[in-house]
């Protein structure tokens, strides 16, 4: 990613008394409070204007040998803030403007232990993390992190619970005080003023995923876990080699959905790009032999409905390359789907034909997406990667999609939680090797993103999440309508999601209890709302070729944006994106909406002024509703301006995509 230093003022923050630092958002409306209590125990607190957001909480850790929640004696706190913009090498925004305050709080403990803690405040939000800045003593086994959050009010939450497998649950809201579980990371609030919050951690690389839980009246910090050589949980959370630096642990504060939407704390507080050539990395839609295994009329496995045969992959690469989708997934075609045991990532069953397929792939100018299911053996993985990789590679493929099915998974460390230290060490190692091949990963099954993929932009997108497969086969019926309204103001906030949207076709005769809930417009919309730069259009060229002008959307929508916007949403009930296209004046509107009927206002006030532009609106039908008839829709095509404003009805589980083009 291309960085720019606008300007890099130093010590503009305001340290109201040395024994209490406080630090102040660019704005002002922001502040972190900072002191150690009589025992020397740190704490924290966070104000909005005269607001107490979260009142004095813990900092801290025990390790198997130190209490590190109190003894700390204050050396030094130090202030400096920074004003810079950076390019990335794709997103949700070409440009993201970086302006902080920070304040390092320097703390040397009874034990002769220095610890650091760095706050940062932003105009939307605040962060900090700890930093052991000397290698003394040379490692640290922590057992408990002692970060909690009082807040001041019982808030409503969206969450899942901590135990979600691969975070695939449907998120639920509830206050606070009702939160029984330990819930995953990360969390977004509806504050008692009618404002929003999301907490998370950002910069993952080295340490166990946070999960939290509500005790006494404050959310505490649980760490995942090691776990022994019989797969029963340790008292130890993370191994780190000193000097160390945890993950951000991050609170956006937003008055309304846009700024917690727009909001890019996360990705500011990871490293810049560490990666020097990055022309290979390229945003792209794709098909692929996927949704058929999903559906049972095809199979992962040889047999009679082999589904990655050399004969699919070429009528799914021509489908591809003759409809403007710039690659193609195929599961399925490497040894092992019989047992799941050993899978091989460089050997395919004998009706593949890897070498006539990538010269194909070539000659059509298409990508061939890679597929490497692991069945959780991250071990096994780890020893073929680099032959695995070299592989693709020569076979001209920039793209894997992983895959960890399986509730624990097996690293070099035994089996472990994929969200614990070990797990993230592992799926860091793979995006590090994959990036030394030129490969950019879709990973499914991961640990919940933190915004890596600013220092490693060719981690693309990722699962953790109940995606579109669970209307194939969930034994509940599939996902509830809102489901998707409910996304992107949590688990997307997170990082870009590989949900598969653009299913056209809802019933499933192989499960006949279980269905999308959704008309064929809302599949539009999702494209749009859901953001993955590796975006996956999931149904089958045939169902495709049933609605070839409503498929005229997917062909056209990209999935690389020079900004995007929320137009309006709540959370659970509706949501409109306008993306504007990287590189391009047009604008692409998507929308989605649970149950009810509704109708959408769209102002066109983000269009330029000094242009007509012509719409084409793809929108529900005057019958359409996802359980009656949801493939009742309509396509229009209008002259509009910046001045406009669209009025357009929603249906049950509806939804309307729009594509403007600025007339020349
Ligand atoms: C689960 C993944 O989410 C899905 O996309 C994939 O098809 C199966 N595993 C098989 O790898
Ligand atoms: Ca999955």
């Amino acid at each position: 990613m291309k960085r720019f230093l606008l300007l890099l003022p130093i010590l503009c923050i305001f340290l109201s008394c040395a024994r209490e630092p406080r630090l102040t958002s660019p704005d002002g409306h922001l502040s972190v409070l900072f002191r150690l209590t009589d025992e020397g125990a740190p704490r924290y607190a966070v104000l909005r204007d005269a607001d107490t957001i979260i009142r004095w909480s813990p900092l801290g850790f025990l390790t198997d040998s130190l209490d590190l929640s109190r003894d700390f004696r204050l050396l030094d706190s130090r202030g400096s803030s920074s004003d810079e913009a950076w390019e990335t090498v794709w997103g949700e925004e070409r440009l993201i403007r970086d302006v902080h305050h920070e304040l390092r709080v320097s703390l040397l403990h009874a034990s002769g232990l220095h610890m650091d803690i760095l706050f940062r405040a932003f105009d939307d939000g605040v962060a900090f993390c700890y930093d052991f800045p000397e290698p003394k003593p040379a490692s640290l086994t922590i057992t408990d992190e002692l970060t909690a959050y009082r807040f001041t009010a019982d808030h409503a939450a969206w969450s899942i619970p901590w135990r979600t497998e691969y975070y695939e649950g449907i998120w639920t809201r509830s206050p606070l005080s009702q939160k029984a579980d330990t819930l995953c990371s990360p969390l977004t609030l509806e504050l008692a003023d009618g404002s929003y919050a999301f907490l998370h951690e950002a910069a993952l690389t080295d340490y166990p995923a946070q999960n939290l839980y509500m005790a006494d009246g404050e959310f505490r910090t649980y760490l995942t876990p090691w776990m022994d050589s019989a797969a029963c949980v340790l008292p130890d959370k993370a191994y780190l080699s000193l000097p160390f630096r945890s993950p951000w642990r991050f609170i956006v504060l937003a008055h309304d959905l846009p700024g917690l939407v727009a909001s890019r704390i996360m990705l500011c507080l990871n490293e810049p790009c560490r990666l020097d050539d990055t022309s290979w990395i390229r945003p792209m839609k794709f098909i692929g032999i996927w949704w058929g295994m999903h559906m049972k009329s095809m199979t992962w496995e040889q047999g009679p409905r082999h589904g990655a045969t050399t004969e699919n992959m070429s009528r799914y690469l021509q489908f591809a390359h003759d409809h403007n989708i710039q690659a193609v997934l195929a599961e399925g075609w490497n040894l092992g789907w019989e047992d799941w045991r050993h899978f091989s990532f460089t050997e395919p069953y004998p009706d593949w034909d890897m070498d006539r397929l990538a010269h194909l792939a070539d000659s059509l100018g298409v990508q061939i997406v890679g597929h490497n299911e692991t069945g959780g053996n991250a071990a096994d993985y780890e020893q073929q990667l680099e032959d695995a990789y070299a592989y693709h590679q020569s076979h001209g493929i920039h793209a894997i999609k992983t895959g960890y099915v399986s509730p624990i998974i097996r690293t070099r460390d035994g089996l472990q939680l994929n969200k614990s230290q070990s797990g993230v060490r592992h799926y860091r190692h793979v995006i590090e090797t994959a990036a030394r091949y030129h490969i950019m990963i879709d990973n499914h099954e991961p640990v919940m993103p933190t915004g890596l993929q600013r220092t490693f932009p060719n981690l693309m997108t990722q699962e953790g999440v109940r995606g579109q497969e669970w209307n194939a086969w969930s034994q509940d019926g599939g996902n509830p309508a809102s489901h998707v309204t409910v996304l992107p103001f949590t688990r997307i906030l997170a990082g870009p999601v590989d949900f598969t949207p653009g299913v056209f076709s809802f019933e499933n005769p192989a499960m006949p209890g279980t269905r999308v809930h959704s008309t064929l417009m809302n599949q539009l919309g999702l494209m749009v709302c859901i953001y993955s730069p590796l975006q996956m259009a999931c149904d089958l060229p045939e169902n495709y070729m049933k609605y070839p002008d409503a498929f005229r959307f997917i062909e056209q929508v990209p999935c690389d944006w020079e900004q995007s916007r929320l137009v309006d949403g709540r959370i659970g009930e509706f949501c409109i994106f306008a993306r504007q296209q990287r590189g391009a004046d047009d604008w692409f509107v998507g929308a989605v909406n649970a149950d009810d009927p509704r109708e959408a206002v769209v102002p066109l006030s983000m269009l330029r002024a000094d242009c007509a532009y012509t719409a084409t609106i793809y929108r529900d039908g005057p019958k359409a509703d996802w359980q009656t008839a949801p493939y009742d829709y309509l396509i229009e095509t209008r002259t509009l301006s910046s001045s406009d404003t669209l009025r357009i009805s929603m249906a049950s589980g509806g939804g309307f995509a729009i594509r403007l083009t600025p007339d020349k």
